[in-house]
């Protein structure tokens, strides 16, 4: 399919798109810079991928920021992306709430300091009204974090006697996790050219379409999303059941 076929579908938009933002340390290191001009490189081209996905209709971004496994980075870079986290809410905030995005932050927040966690407070609380794109910002994340912490959750109200074990199943366990409320991704981005989850959204993603981009995360523009949202529109997504069309056809 070409892209002008594809971009012609204007149906098959994803509602929800979640990004694995990777490569700031090497767009960094191949202009000779220290890994943290990446990272602020990095947080501009997340600034243009929320207007792009606002102006286009996408309902919800997902973007994967600091991962559980990236506490294991030099604590020098470690507080760097805390610090930069921290200035970027404070910025930020003002100019997000008046183009109306809606702003929560989803994982550890037990690993976050008291700075952090009270700006994150505050601009939840500032743009909880707001009806413009959902931004979702994953910090301190891990999809097994997730599922653990669900569980621990569903357990906790098992022992208060609020519900039985065998209430336990895939929605219950959905409906404890991050994201309960939001339609799961269709379609994850992952810019440097790995092909992997890194431990991101591992239950939300299940039937997500993957696609995965050599460009690093900081040269991510709209013309990469532009091609990501036509690679997407042009997959045929069954669910594990059989093509619509052709089952209509069969049925007939
Ligand atoms: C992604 O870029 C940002 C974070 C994980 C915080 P990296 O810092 O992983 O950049 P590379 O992969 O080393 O180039
Ligand atoms: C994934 O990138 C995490 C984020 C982008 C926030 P990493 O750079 O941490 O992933 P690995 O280590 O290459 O798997
Ligand atoms: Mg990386």
């Amino acid at each position: 399919m070409t892209d002008q076929q594809a971009n012609s579908d204007v149906d098959r938009l994803p509602q929800h798109v979640a990004v694995i933002m990777d490569g700031n340390g090497r767009w960094a290191q191949a202009r000779h810079m220290p890994r943290t001009a990446g990272h602020r490189a990095g947080v501009k081209a997340a600034r243009t991928l929320i207007r792009e996905c606002g102006n286009r209709g996408i309902r919800v971004l997902t973007l994967f920021a600091f991962s559980s496994e990236n506490w294991r980075r030099p604590q020098q870079e470690v507080s760097m992306l805390m610090d930069l986290m921290l200035r970027t809410l404070r910025k930020e905030a003002s100019e997000l709430h008046q183009n109306k995005v809606r702003i929560r932050i989803v994982g550890d927040r037990s690993r976050l300091g008291e700075a952090l966690n009270r700006a994150i407070e505050q601009v939840e609380h500032l743009t909880a009204g707001n009806a413009g794109i959902e931004l979702v910002v994953a910090v301190s994340y891990g999809g097994r974090w997730d599922i653990a912490d669900a569980c621990r959750r569903l357990a906790e109200r098992v022992a208060a006697g609020e519900i039985q074990a065998s209430d336990i199943d895939e929605a219950a366990v959905g409906g404890a996790m991050a994201l309960a409320d939001l339609p799961p991704p269709d379609l994850l981005i992952r810019t440097g050219g790995e092909c992997r989850l890194s431990n991101f959204l591992l239950w939300q993603l299940a039937y997500a379409e993957l696609f995965f981009s050599e460009t690093l995360w900081p040269d991510f523009d709209a013309d990469d999303l532009r091609q990501a949202l036509a690679w997407f529109a042009g997959r045929q997504r069954r669910f594990g059941a059989v093509q619509p069309s052709l089952g209509r056809r069969e049925r007939a």
